[in-house]
């Protein structure tokens, strides 16, 4: 079982407590479709991504990335037990959407510039240590179901 320290605990509750997860989810996923065009492949059904304007203008985009934020807002709910929070969405993101796993790490990525960029000089080495051990957890835990 994973464990957290007490400051990696109130920094992970902090980071989701301040930031708006609608527009951190909006930007990141913008950012990952951007910067790893090959994502877009997932999402045909989305409409508009041909540039990276036509991207950030995308309301499917916006919408979707809230939705993820809420998926990481579950697992900062359940630090203890993510594996299990995330077993349905392993399932789903494993064997009906098929999406390469190592995609995972590049949304968590361009999650983390985001909420650093919003945190600014608050987000200092140890609270990105803490929110990088929270993702690499939560994206673990999403490959789970892929083996
Ligand atoms: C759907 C979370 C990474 C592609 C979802 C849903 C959640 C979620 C909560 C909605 C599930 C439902 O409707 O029951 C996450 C998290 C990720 C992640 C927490 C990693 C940090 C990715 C990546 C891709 C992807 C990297 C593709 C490159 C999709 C697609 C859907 C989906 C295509 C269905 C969208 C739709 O039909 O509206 N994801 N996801 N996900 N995810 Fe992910």
């Amino acid at each position: 079982m994973v464990k957290w320290s007490d400051f990696e605990r109130a920094t992970i509750k902090d980071i989701f407590s301040k930031l708006d997860s609608g527009d951190v989810g909006r930007a990141a996923l913008c950012r990952c479709l951007t910067v790893y065009p090959w994502t877009q492949r997932y999402f045909s059904k989305f409409g508009n991504l041909s540039s990276p304007d036509a991207i950030a203008a995308n309301p499917k985009v916006a919408a979707h990335g809230k939705v993820v934020m809420g998926g990481l807002e579950l697992a900062a709910k359940n630090l203890d037990d993510i594996k299990n929070s995330f077993k349905d969405l392993s399932i789903l993101h494993s064997e009906k959407l098929q999406v390469d796993p190592d995609n995972f790490k590049l949304l968590a990525d361009c999650i983390t510039i985001v909420v650093a960029g919003q945190m600014g000089k608050a987000f200092t080495s140890e609270v990105h240590a803490a929110f990088e051990k929270f993702l690499a957890v939560a994206v673990s835990s999403l490959r789970k179901q892929y083996y």
